[in-house]
């Protein structure tokens, strides 16, 4: 008890230290810093004692002249309240919550305290602008830059930090978040995405309570498989899709990363995102600038399908790798032949592709490895040459045939990667990632290559350099990454005398420099990320990236929940959907919901009978005529198939004058009354008339919906359509047109 009281006399005495400090430092003047988009403003505000707060985020507000009020609105006043609002909260000083940096200075002294010393607003063009904020440390030549790109129109803000300093030696930097927000609100729910293999981007939707929630991942490599930087904030009330105040916001980082989502005991919500700290304590030389990966959110007050529209038209715009571009239809041999193939099989299947109409044939896993051929993938990963008893002449043979049947060819690698039973690994074990000292662990029998070594870098984009210059008419890379990092630690690292907790960082700067150096030679060549599934897909490696993989789980059914998640953060465009053998859904569902997206196929062509090989010709064809829709259109999720027996969604052009609408069963319970209900559609203008016709009919099947009846937008958008979605007609794509 005795001790207790000591304890508490001593933590008052602190405090009225600060008090002391806070009565001399008063004389400072306060700067009001806001960060405005067209519908949301954060205001940032110095106290009287020089620290950033964040003092409002909210509606804007239409008189500059208030915001010095706001503050006092909110009372933020006490003692408590300056722990909790901190622009980018410190350690080690005055601050009791979580915080955003902690740091050991070179002299080991474990504190800081930032002050606001400065702030610019640089405009890049009439919807773009940057501002950054200089905080410094008063006792330790430290210094923190805030950046806050912001997209106007589009409501989307890029937030990240600078660190750097000019002590005398290395300070260790021992947290670094990129943001710290502060939201005032009653409520607050958070949808965050978990996942794992085959099961990627599963929504949970829960209110925050107090406390710390935290989102995070410590895999190194495909940072997604089991927690998602992805989330969904929703202020006062669930989100919802046409109405409230929602944020749907991104770490945009392909490694390990947290979020932690704090109510204070105000009830304010404190929102600290940034790379996982664990085992990353970065040791970082002066004069050394270290980048945070970006928090990127798009925010609305009027609910998720604002968001995600608005975001989807930024990364078009300005982020995903030739966004407003095309991208190309293709035939993939993996679940066709897996590793059991030669030059002539693909050579036949280039046959079925030209015939079915895709774009592209794309060659999987398995045509490379000599001394350990691929033949499964317990070898040969890492030893990039064409395998002589597969490929005797060579991939350039194959981009040769491919032109002669009049499509293009692409291929797969996984170049971070490597098998213990390869030459790469015999020749250079250094520059895998693995503990000398303990046995191996493998993911899928592979081991992650040390991006944090130059020479390792250099021999990844010498993988990409060498197939593109020996074969440069090579129109597409899929490039894999399918193991985990186990036993981190790097050879390189120890040799340089550089801490080991720099490598789960470096590992992913080395990866994005590889990937730099790979565009600047080769800026426009499709890409598809891929990671066994949805273990990567963010807005940083999206710079690189054309389209991305969300999974390996190709049943139609799972795949439109799963379409549908991915959806609030990713534009269709960027998402590619196969068509596969995957369970037992007709070829017309299937094809249909891969549609959504980028369409692939990857089956056995030669096995369809020929109602189904018409069938995919003309859906082929179909797609053509509407993919400028899904790829470049404003999606509208009209029904969601977590909540209803039918999921529905649409892609509208700009001028309103075409859209999409894809229809599925997604519950076969017998009669089920929402068959009985329309469609309710949206995006569309309610002064003009349309006509509505059904797309993609299987050969032989006739459509009820009327296709010379007009209606108006308004009917359209309140009374709706019923796709008559029933279970002998699963899915229903019907195509809308302006009637002039
Ligand atoms: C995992 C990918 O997701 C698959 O599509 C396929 O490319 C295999 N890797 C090949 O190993």
């Amino acid at each position: 008890m005795k001790e207790k009281t000591a304890a508490f006399f001593s933590f008052k005495c602190i405090l009225g230290f600060f008090f002391l400090i806070s009565t001399i430092q008063v004389s400072a003047q306060i700067v009001t810093i806001p960060i405005a988009t067209n519908s949301n403003l954060m205001l940032l505000q110095t106290d009287n004692q020089n620290r950033l707060k964040t003092v409002y985020f909210g509606k804007p507000l239409n008189n500059t002249s208030e915001y010095s009020s706001v503050a006092d609105a909110y009372n933020f006043k006490d003692d408590n309240s300056g722990i909790y609002n901190a622009a980018y909260t410190p350690a080690g000083t005055w601050n009791f919550s979580e915080p955003a940096i902690q740091v050991k200075h070179a002299d080991g002294n474990p504190s800081l305290e930032l002050k606001y010393l400065s702030h610019k607003k640089e405009l890049i063009d009439e919807n773009t602008s940057i501002t950054s904020i200089i905080l410094k440390d008063s006792v330790y030549a430290f210094e923190v830059t805030l950046f806050y790109k912001v997209w106007q129109k589009e409501n989307v803000i890029e937030q990240w930090t600078e660190i750097k300093h000019q002590e005398k030696k290395a300070v260790t930097l021992q947290k670094f978040a990129s943001a710290n927000l502060y939201f005032t609100n009653k409520d607050f729910y958070l949808t965050s995405f978990q996942g794992e293999y085959l099961k990627e981007m599963q929504p949970i939707e829960s209110k925050l309570i107090q406390g710390i929630r935290t989102v995070d991942s410590k895999l190194g490599t495909r940072a997604m498989l089991l927690q998602n930087p992805n989330f969904i904030l929703s202020f006062g009330k669930p989100a919802s899709e046409n109405q409230g105040t929602v944020l749907l916001g991104q770490l945009a980082w392909s490694s390990n990363f947290k979020l932690d989502f704090e109510i204070d005991s105000y009830k304010n919500l404190r929102l600290i995102a940034g790379i996982n700290p664990f085992a990353s304590e970065y040791t970082l030389q002066p004069d050394k600038i270290f980048k945070t990966p970006s928090l990127i959110y798009a925010l609305s007050n009027n609910g998720t399908g604002e968001a995600s529209r608005n975001l989807h038209d930024w990364a078009r715009k300005y982020r995903l790798l030739d966004g407003q571009g095309e991208r190309l239809t293709l035939l993939n041999n993996w679940e066709a032949t897996y590793f059991d193939f030669d030059e002539n099989k693909i050579a036949g299947l280039f046959k079925d592709a030209k015939d079915l109409g895709v774009d592209m044939f794309l060659l999987d896993d398995g045509w490379f490895g000599n001394k350990y051929p691929r033949n499964n993938d317990k070898a040969g990963l890492g030893d990039w040459k064409e395998n002589a008893k597969k490929l005797p002449h060579g991939l350039g043979y194959l981009v040769k045939e491919a032109k002669k049947e009049g499509i293009k060819f692409g291929i797969w690698i996984e170049p971070e990667m490597v098998n213990p039973k390869s030459e790469l690994y015999e020749k250079h074990l250094d520059w895998v990632i693995r503990l000398p000292e303990r046995p191996e662990v493998y993911y899928r029998n592979q081991m992650v290559l040390d991006l944090s070594n130059p020479e390792v870098q250099n021999f990844v984009y010498g993988v990409i350099d060498n197939l593109f210059t020996k074969n440069p008419e090579l129109a597409f890379i899929k490039w894999d990454c399918n193991a985990v990092i186990y036993n981190a630690y790097s050879a390189y690292l120890n040799k340089k005398g550089i801490p080991q907790s720099n490598l789960y960082v470096d590992y992913t700067k080395g990866l994005y420099k590889v990937l730099e150096r790979i565009r600047a030679k080769y800026p426009k060549v499709p890409m598809m990320l891929c990671s066994g599934g949805g273990g990567r897909a963010d807005y940083e490696i999206l710079k690189y990236f054309t389209e991305f993989w969300p999974s390996d789980d190709t049943e139609p059914l799972e795949r439109i929940f799963m379409q549908w998640d991915y959806s609030y953060f990713f534009p269709a465009i960027a998402t590619d959907n196969h068509v596969t053998d995957w369970g037992k859904q007709p070829l017309k569902f299937r094809i249909d919901v891969a549609s959504m997206g980028k369409l692939g196929f990857d089956i056995v062509a030669a096995n369809l009978n020929e109602t189904d090989r018409l069938f995919c010709k003309q859906a082929i064809t179909n797609y053509n005529s509407f993919k400028s829709l899904v790829w470049h259109g404003d999606l509208f999720r009209l029904l969601n198939p977590h909540e209803n027996d039918i999921s529905a969604l649409m892609y509208v052009n700009p001028e309103k004058s075409k859209a999409i609408v894809f229809n599925y069963l997604v519950n076969n319970r017998f009669m089920m009354s929402a068959t009985r209900r329309p469609v309710v559609l949206d995006g569309l203008d309610p002064a003009k008339k349309y006509k509505l016709k059904e797309i993609n009919l299987y050969p032989g099947k006739t459509s009820p919906i009327l296709s010379d009846k007009i209606y108006t937008g308004d009917f359209l958008m309140k009374v709706g359509i019923n796709p008559n979605v029933n279970l002998l007609r699963t899915s229903v794509l019907i195509e809308i047109n302006e009637v002039n």
